[in-house]
Formats: structure tokens, sequence, C-alpha cells
């Protein structure tokens, strides 16, 4: 009878123990898949302006440099600068080591991404909506409501820091990291998809397909269930369930790795 009770808190420890793992290895596959898109970024169209040819951005964009369109051009390099900064300051964040370590560097670069989400977000709007770089309207819906969450999540997590709620704070700051991170979802996800169906099914070139519509959406609010499913697993569930969300976990994580590798390979590597 003691002994029986006595195993169940030790069973739970294992599951929790399970989950923790699951979550820093998703943690570490996407550091690596981040840095790759930061590296990207920087190579591209850092180096574009480097050579002096902006020119070379519209070889992967919509319309990257528009000749005479000065405003829609400082924002757009604006846009690409502080994406690198979002993305890379976003993973230092997520470390606990650096939180206990040096919570001042974690105060600041937390503002830092509180700050470089605001003015991504909003320049991202101007870019949709008044630049019109998008190539169907559901995509411009769709990031728009990308941006209205960046928004919305970004003071929650500010907010909560400020007042000392370190629960919820935790919390608000993990659903801002997914969202801002939502471009890069959005391109690990679709190169998943291609690569498990060996070509763009349901995808259009002007990504207006069945999947484009599915996955315009889903490319943020996705990782936001699974991040709400985690948290309810965590402080909620039972041994079982964190076993299966660890495994669910680590099964996501294995679909993003590949889409990882595909997205470097096939759509950032040819500029590099
Ligand atoms: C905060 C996180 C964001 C990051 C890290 C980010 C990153 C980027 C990057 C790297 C590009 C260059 C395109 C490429 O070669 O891949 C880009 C372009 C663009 N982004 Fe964002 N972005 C973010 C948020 C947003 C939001 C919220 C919007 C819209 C409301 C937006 C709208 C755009 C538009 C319209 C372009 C230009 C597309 C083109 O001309 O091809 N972005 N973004």
């Amino acid at each position: 009878m003691n002994s029986e009770i006595n195993s169940v808190p030790i069973v739970i420890d294992k599951a929790d123990k399970a989950l923790n793992i699951s979550a820093i290895i998703w943690f570490l596959v996407a550091v690596v898949g981040q840095w790759l898109f930061v590296y990207y970024i920087i190579v591209h169209f850092g180096g574009a302006v480097i050579k002096t040819d902006t020119e070379s951005w519209n070889d992967s964009t919509i319309s990257g440099h528009v000749p005479g369109d000065t405003m829609g051009n400082l924002i757009f390099a604006m846009h690409v600068f502080m994406a690198a900064v979002i993305t890379f300051g976003g993973t230092l964040q997520l470390v606990p080591q650096l939180r206990k370590r040096a919570l001042a560097l974690h105060r600041w670069n937390g503002r830092i991404f509180i700050f470089t989400a605001y003015i991504m977000a909003i320049g991202g709007l101007y870019l949709v909506w008044v630049r019109g770089s998008v190539l169907s309207t559901n995509g411009a819906w769709a990031i728009t409501l990308n941006a209205v969450l960046i928004l919305t999540f970004a003071t929650l997590a500010i907010r909560t820091a400020r007042a000392r709620n370190i629960t919820a704070h935790r919390k608000w700051a993990l659903r801002a990291y997914l969202m801002v991170n939502g471009v890069w979802f959005f391109r690990v996800g679709f190169m998943a998809w291609i690569m498990i169906n060996q070509g763009p099914v349901g995808s259009t070139e002007n990504l207006d397909g069945p999947f484009d519509l599915f996955w315009s959406y889903a490319n943020f609010l996705l990782p936001l269930a699974v991040l709400e499913l985690y948290l309810y697993t965590q402080n909620r569930a039972g041994a079982r369930g964190k076993y299966a969300m660890a495994g669910g976990l680590f099964l996501l994580t294995l679909l993003m790795g590949l889409g990882i590798v595909a997205a470097f390979l096939f759509m950032w590597k040819p500029y590099l």
C-alpha cells in the first residue's frame, strides 16, 4: 500500500521529465532553424546593401526594392533588418540559464524584442495594405491577424513582466514568441508539406490553393494551439497525458526538422 502511494509521484516525476526533455529538444531544433533564417536574412538582404545591389532583394520577394518608392524601400529594409534582430533575440529569451545568470540581459533583450515586434507588425501592415506586397487577399487577412496577435501578446508580455507576475509573463511571452515566429513557421511548415507530398499539393503560385488557405492561418494558430495544450498538460495532466504530449511534441519536432532542412536547402541556400 505504502509503496503504491510512493510510486505515484515518481511516475509523475518521470512524466514531467519526459515532457521537459521533449520541449528542450523542440527548442534546440527550432534554434537551429531560426538561426539559419537569420543567416539567410543577413547574407541575402544585408549583403545586397553592402554590394549596393538592393535590386537583388527582388530575387526572393514580391516587391523588395521598388525604384522610386523610397518610403516603401526604407520600411522594407527596416523590416528585414529587424527580422534578424527579433528572430535571434527571441531565441535568447527562452534560455533559462540566461534568465537566471544574466537577468539584466533578459530584461534589455526583452524590451528590444517587444519594441521590435511592434515596429515589425506595424511596418508589415504598411507593406501589405499600403505597398500591396501580397499575393492573395486571404494571405493579407491572415498575416493581419498575425500582426494583431503579435501586438496583443507582446503588450501582455511586457505588462505582466512589469507587474512582476512571472507565471502570467511566461505564458504571454511564449505566445508572443510563437506569433513573432509565424513567418518562420510558414516557411518551415510549407516546405515540410512539400517534402511529404513530394510536390506543392493544394498550393498555387499565388498561394491561394486549399493548403495555402489553411496554412496561412495555421502557421501561427497551430503552434499557439500546441503551446496551450503543452501548458495545460504541464499544469493539470496526469502521467499518461504528459507522456502523450511529450510524444506528440517529439513527432512535431521531427516534422519541423524536416521543414528546416528543406527550407534551408531550397528556399535560403540558393541566395547565400
Ligand atoms: C515579427 C515577425 C516577422 C518577421 C520575423 C518577418 C520577417 C520577414 C522577412 C525575412 C521578410 C523578407 C522576405 C523573405 O525573403 O523571406 C519579410 C517580408 C515581408 N513581411 Fe514580414 N516578418 C514579420 C512580421 C510581419 C507581419 C506581422 C507582416 C504583416 C502584417 C509582415 C509583412 C511582410 C511583407 C508584406 C513582406 C514583403 C513581402 C515581399 O515583398 O515579398 N511581416 N518579413
